[in-house]
């Protein structure tokens, strides 16, 4: 009963927001504001990188056109600003590559277990053909990726058991991130995969409804889901980028001159944001080492050979399939 009110509330504020958006995202005085939400806290070094565009494209367009920034997912989950962004209620959102993956199926390789080496090999995809064919064939779908920021690689952190092996992994409960690829991916490494949305997540933790959850070092600082998690295992399974995503109904309204003015403020961005992730990283291992987590450094050989069917699966795809034997071979 009390779950049927809270979900009926959460609508009901999510079409009053929707209604309060719709009706002050345009035109105000004689500059534009994008409205532009995401999930993480505001210490996250992805929200430094959007800060970075903020600043650049108020000072490209001498302050003509704007960015509005709701961090902390104060308008919902990423599936939920990614909806906003489909019927045009918000104009921009940043969310995991794995979150657009529900929405525009080409991303789906982005959570292929191992399939980057490293991040020299991600970024030379991410920047490349490859990177351009996935944000602009996001438009199909009313999202169009305007630039991917480093998200690192994904490992898997535990409340009390530590992980050596694929085989430790069996019967935890590990929060996973909404979509299939996510499900797949730590279910087939053994573990039992739970998909919630991330800002669920630390109750969970707490409560025992999940025994460990996987993410990048700055998320599981930020998130403070250390403060419950004794391990953290650097298998490094995934690397998913983050995806700054702009709703083609808001896209299309711009002139050349705006277009421009974005995109050259969003490459500005990415090149800061990096510098941002990697002072941040080196941070919080400090801190998480004197915090008292322990860090465990598995062989990766088995965690590689057991998540090999992800791939398999997906190469099934006659459209993913190029995509993948293209990063393969690069
Ligand atoms: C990363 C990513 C977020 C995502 C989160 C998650 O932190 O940057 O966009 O929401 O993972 O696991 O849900």
């Amino acid at each position: 009963m009390l779950k049927g009110y809270f979900k009926f509330l959460s609508v009901t504020v999510f079409s009053l927001v929707s209604l309060f958006l719709l009706s002050s995202c345009a035109t105000t005085g004689n500059h534009k504001v994008l409205y532009f939400a995401h999930s993480l806290p505001t210490s996250h070094p992805v929200h430094k990188g959007i800060l970075a565009m903020q600043e650049s494209l108020h000072s490209k367009s001498d302050g003509n056109l704007q960015l509005k920034i709701f961090p902390d997912g104060q308008l919902g989950s990423e599936r939920e600003a990614l909806e906003l962004l489909q019927i045009g209620s918000i104009a921009m959102t940043k969310v995991s590559a794995s979150a657009l993956s529900n929405f525009a199926p080409e991303y789906q390789i982005t959570v292929i277990p191992y399939l980057f080496r490293d991040s020299e090999h991600l970024f030379n995809n991410l920047e490349g053909e490859v990177g351009q064919q996935l944000l602009e064939g996001g438009t199909e779908y009313l999202l169009r990726g305007i630039c991917f920021y480093d998200a690192g690689a994904r490992s898997f952190y535990t409340k009390d058991r530590p992980v050596h092996s694929p085989s430790d992994l069996d019967g935890l409960k590990v929060r996973v991130q909404n979509d299939q690829m996510s499900v797949d991916m730590a279910n087939t490494l053994g573990a039992s995969a739970t998909p919630m949305a991330f800002g669920e997540l630390y109750t969970a933790l707490q409560q025992n409804v999940v025994d460990g959850a996987e993410n990048n070092i700055p998320s599981f600082v930020s998130s403070n889901h250390f403060e419950v998690c004794k391990y953290y295992i650097f298998d490094e399974h995934t690397m998913v980028p983050d995806v700054v995503i702009i709703g083609t109904k808001f896209w299309d309204l711009l002139s050349d001159q705006e277009k421009g003015w974005l995109e050259a403020a969003a490459q500005e961005s990415v090149v800061k944001q990096k510098q941002y992730w990697a002072e941040t990283v080196a941070e919080n291992m400090k801190m998480l080492k004197e915090a008292g987590v322990e860090f465990i450094y598995p062989d990766k050989a088995p965690f590689v050979s057991k998540s090999k069917p992800v791939m398999e699966r997906l190469m099934k795809d006659s459209k993913l399939r190029p995509i993948i034997d293209k990063i393969n071979s690069n």
